[in-house]
């Protein structure tokens, strides 16, 4: 057998051992990478069927954007600018719209469970079964069957990873650029390589989902100093930003994400600003600007220093998120401002923690 053959064959056993994998997966088989809903069946599909029980963790998942995924006021904006079916599939799953629609009906009603956005079900149960990390069949409650690829990094990057959609009808397909990574910078990452999943991060205290939505955990791993000096009259802010721990760069996730940093005068008149973010041309994906931190292979902190410059001294500094930088101006007026703008920090320009 030649060289080719041997390659192709071993192409295909790898292939059929991947598909398998999956396969063997009841939690990750119905999953399609935002391609169609999530087809899960007719039991224990709803949260109120957990509550009773699981009180903080339902607790804590209530207050996540898990559950806010479809009925959160930014989604629901981004929605009405472009109503398509594809959109719920991961805002939305358990939704049970025809894929074949492409765009959304007007003033469609898409059902108590799916306004439940990601909810325990998506991640826990198929066919009336509860899955967890152990088996447990003797439990009163509820049996416990297990499939170990809840703490896998799949469960997350089948909608936390995905490209631009090349078409939509029939099917979704997607072209080469990617709209959202988080999945593929984890890869390399010292955390994955290390066995470890996006879960220890992000899920380990009872569903407590950390992420830039949740604000007390983006203030408690995004550390910073500021320091301002002058130099032949000129006035120079220093800001250094890092994370001590993280599985990816950032921002990570939606492509409208910033952080920026802001100088102003006495006046309150800005003098400088830096935005760190990856812009992209909307009609061919062509990066405009990319100043992310990028997280290197086999490492796990982050670091950036930006120097700001001017000709009056900067009396005030700023940390800003923006969760939907490039299309601020529409939502102006429209949306309470706190709503897209996270002011992490807003103060004088020396700050050490
Ligand atoms: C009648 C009470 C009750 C209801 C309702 C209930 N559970 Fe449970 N569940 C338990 C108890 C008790 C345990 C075992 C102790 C524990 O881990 O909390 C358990 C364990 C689990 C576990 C495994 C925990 C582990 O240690 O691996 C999972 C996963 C789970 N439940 C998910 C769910 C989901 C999802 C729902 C809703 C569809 C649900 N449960 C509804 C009582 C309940
Ligand atoms: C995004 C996926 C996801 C969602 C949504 C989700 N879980 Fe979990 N759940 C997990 C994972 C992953 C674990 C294992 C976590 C670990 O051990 O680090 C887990 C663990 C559990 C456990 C075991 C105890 C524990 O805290 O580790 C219970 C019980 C449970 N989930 C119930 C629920 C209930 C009830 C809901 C809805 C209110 C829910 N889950 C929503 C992914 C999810
Ligand atoms: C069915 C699709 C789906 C699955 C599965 C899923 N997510 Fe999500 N996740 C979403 C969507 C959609 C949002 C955005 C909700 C919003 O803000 O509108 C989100 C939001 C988040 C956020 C919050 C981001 C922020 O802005 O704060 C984190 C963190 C996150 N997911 C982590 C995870 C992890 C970890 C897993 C795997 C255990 C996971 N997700 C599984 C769809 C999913
Ligand atoms: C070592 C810890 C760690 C691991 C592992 C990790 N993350 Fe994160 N993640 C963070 C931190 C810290 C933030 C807050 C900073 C930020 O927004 O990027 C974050 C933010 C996020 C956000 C919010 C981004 C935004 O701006 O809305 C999402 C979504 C997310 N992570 C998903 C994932 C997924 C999916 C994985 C696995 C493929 C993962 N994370 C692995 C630490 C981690
Ligand atoms: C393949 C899954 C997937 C599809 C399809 C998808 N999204 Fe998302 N979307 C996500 C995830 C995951 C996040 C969270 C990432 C993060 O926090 O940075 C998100 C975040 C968002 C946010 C930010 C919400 C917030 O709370 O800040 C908006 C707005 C949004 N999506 C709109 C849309 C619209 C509109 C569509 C359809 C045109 C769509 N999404 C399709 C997965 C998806």
């Amino acid at each position: 057998m030649d060289q080719n053959k041997i390659g192709s064959r071993l192409l295909l056993v790898l292939l059929l051992f991947y598909i398998n994998c999956n396969g063997d997966s009841p939690i990750l088989s119905p999953f399609s990478n935002g391609k169609h809903n999530i087809i899960i069946g007719a039991e224990l599909t709803s949260a109120n069927d957990c509550i009773s029980c699981h009180k903080t963790i339902h607790k804590n998942w209530k207050s996540s954007q898990h559950a806010h995924a479809y009925t959160n006021v930014l989604f629901q904006h981004g929605l009405e600018r472009e109503p398509r079916v594809w959109c719920l599939n991961c805002h939305a799953p358990l939704h049970t719209i025809s894929q074949e629609l492409v765009d959304l009906p007007h003033k469609i009603d898409i059902g108590e469970l799916a306004k439940e956005g990601v909810n325990c079900a998506v991640c826990h149960v198929r066919n009336g079964k509860i899955y967890g990390k152990k088996e447990n069949l003797n439990l009163i409650e509820h049996k416990v069957y297990k499939d170990s690829k809840l703490m896998s990094k799949e469960l997350c990057t089948s909608c936390h990873n995905f490209n631009f959609p090349r078409t939509h009808a029939p099917l979704t397909t997607y072209n080469e650029n990617a709209m959202q990574a988080t999945g593929d910078e984890f890869t390399f990452s010292f955390m994955h390589i290390q066995g470890k999943s996006c879960q220890s991060c992000h899920l380990a205290k009872s569903h407590i989902l950390g992420g830039a939505s949740n604000r007390d955990f983006l203030k408690e791993n995004l550390k910073f100093e500021i320091v301002s000096s002058i130099v032949n009259s000129k006035h120079f802010v220093k800001f250094k930003i890092s994370f001590d721990k993280i599985g990816h760069n950032f921002p990570t996730g939606d492509l409208f994400r910033a952080l920026t940093l802001e100088t102003y005068d006495k006046s309150l008149n800005k003098l400088d600003d830096y935005v760190i973010h990856k812009k992209l041309r909307v009609i061919d994906a062509y990066t405009i600007d990319d100043t992310r931190l990028i997280l290197k292979p086999f490492t796990k902190s982050l670091e950036r220093e930006v120097i700001l410059q001017s000709d009056l001294k900067a009396e005030t500094c700023k940390i800003v998120y923006h969760y939907q930088n490039p299309i601020e101006n529409q939502l102006k007026g429209k949306i309470p401002d706190k709503e897209y703008l996270f002011e992490i920090y807003n103060g004088k320009c020396d700050y050490l923690e």
